[in-house]
């Protein structure tokens, strides 16, 4: 993609009127990515991921999609806050206040499933009562693959085996609380590029045994405490491999929708780029230099390269400085003062905390709309 590319000449005229720094969005992308991950996953829901997003009017337009039911929310405040009557926690937490407030809801109870891992979080819900009715809780099970001593994945749950599952699904049971769903999230699939033979190999390898220990899982839960209404699996990296799996009731995707950097590099799908961001530039330090303002939004992970904004153009980055809490110096671009300089943050919803408006562009109309951040929010 270079600065000539007309998704970028679009969003530039669209919103030509307006100062920058700016966060725009192309919405016939967004439509196009929302259209291919709902053929990715093959029949099975889509729970869109609302960390991945940030933005309540894209969530709307992702569960407006046939194909998307619910959301999984990052934050139990953040849940209480959404409105939305099917919302997944993807995480646990140990927000005494919102949770309180959770147990007197008996609204909110029913559309919010809390996660858990541990006989600790069962104490803590309890501690947090009396509830108006049980909490719904979901299991999250460790989905990383082991290769001898090596752990291949993310750091989330102790629960891996069936047993380790059965033995906490009946713990809740006992303690009055609706066991109802389990998770496996397979970060080292769903969330790592194909950038060569090793990590093909290692995905193959992972899907193999997880879908293996996944079915055996859900099996025994369901033998202890009776039917689930959710087995989550996966992310935009991962949809077909999860949904391929007949235990699998539901697929989560959120990244997929924007199409930030970090997902670029996959073999089985190629989303299109949706979320831009423009620097304006504010001097010019050289004849080859345009310094422009900001810019320095570093994405969340092991630091490195892939988590620093991608140039989209014109110009390059000038790697001595990359991008600046307040300046980003770009060589090469030919641009003056005022021009724009237009970036790709490397993660999807991470960079709508560095905005309050995401302006949506479709054909040539623009929509403000407010990113969490611009309601007001922010939930960590
Ligand atoms: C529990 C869980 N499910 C799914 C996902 C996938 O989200 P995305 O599609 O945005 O990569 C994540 C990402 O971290 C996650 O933590």
């Amino acid at each position: 993609m270079t600065a000539t590319d007309p998704r970028i000449d679009r969003l530039n005229s669209a919103t030509a009127d307006l100062d920058a720094p700016l966060l725009a969005a192309d919405v016939a992308a967004i439509d196009t990515n929302l259209a291919a991950l709902v053929r990715r996953a093959g029949g099975t829901p889509i729970r869109v991921a609302s960390k991945s997003v940030r933005v309540r009017a894209v969530l709307d337009r992702a569960l407006a999609t046939p194909g998307f039911a619910g959301i999984m929310a990052w934050s139990l405040r953040e849940a209480l806050w959404l409105e939305c009557d099917d919302v997944l926690m993807g995480y646990p937490t140990v927000d005494r206040g919102a949770l309180t407030q959770l147990a007197s809801n008996d609204v909110a109870i029913q559309r919010i499933m809390l996660m858990v891992d541990s006989a600790a979080h069962l104490d803590l819900l309890e501690a947090v009562g009396p509830w108006a009715s049980p909490p719904r809780v979901c299991l999250d099970v460790d989905a990383s693959l082991r290769l001898g001593p090596a752990h291949i994945g993310v750091r989330r749950s102790p629960l891996r085996t069936p047993d380790d599952v059965v033995r906490l699904g009946r713990d809740a049971s006992r303690r009055g609380m609706a066991v109802q769903g389990v998770m496996f999230y397979e970060a080292q699939i769903a969330g790592l590029p194909d950038s060569g033979r090793a990590v093909r190999w290692m995905k193959r390898k992972s899907a193999g045994e997880l879908a293996y220990r996944r079915a055996a899982v859900v099996d025994a839960l369901r033998d202890a405490v009776g039917p689930l209404r959710i087995v989550n699996s996966g992310g935009t990296g991962s949809l077909e491999v999860s949904a391929a799996d007949p235990s699998v009731t539901e697929v989560t995707a959120g990244s997929g929708i924007f199409a930030p950097t970090l997902f670029d590099g996959y073999d089985a799908f190629t989303p299109a780029p949706a979320l831009f961001f423009a620097l304006p530039v504010v001097r010019t330090p050289t004849s080859r230099i345009a310094t422009a303002f900001a810019g320095g939004y570093i994405a969340s992970g092991p630091t490195g390269r892939s988590r620093v904004p991608s140039i989209v153009g014109p110009g390059r980055l000038l790697r001595a400085e990359g991008v600046g809490e307040v300046q980003t110096p770009i060589v090469g671009s030919g641009a003056t003062l005022g021009d724009r300089v237009w970036f790709r943050h490397a993660k999807a919803g991470e960079v709508c905390e560095r905005f309050d408006t995401v302006h949506l562009v479709e054909n040539d109309n623009r929509t403000a709309v407010p990113t969490y951040r611009g309601e007001g929010r922010t939930f960590g």
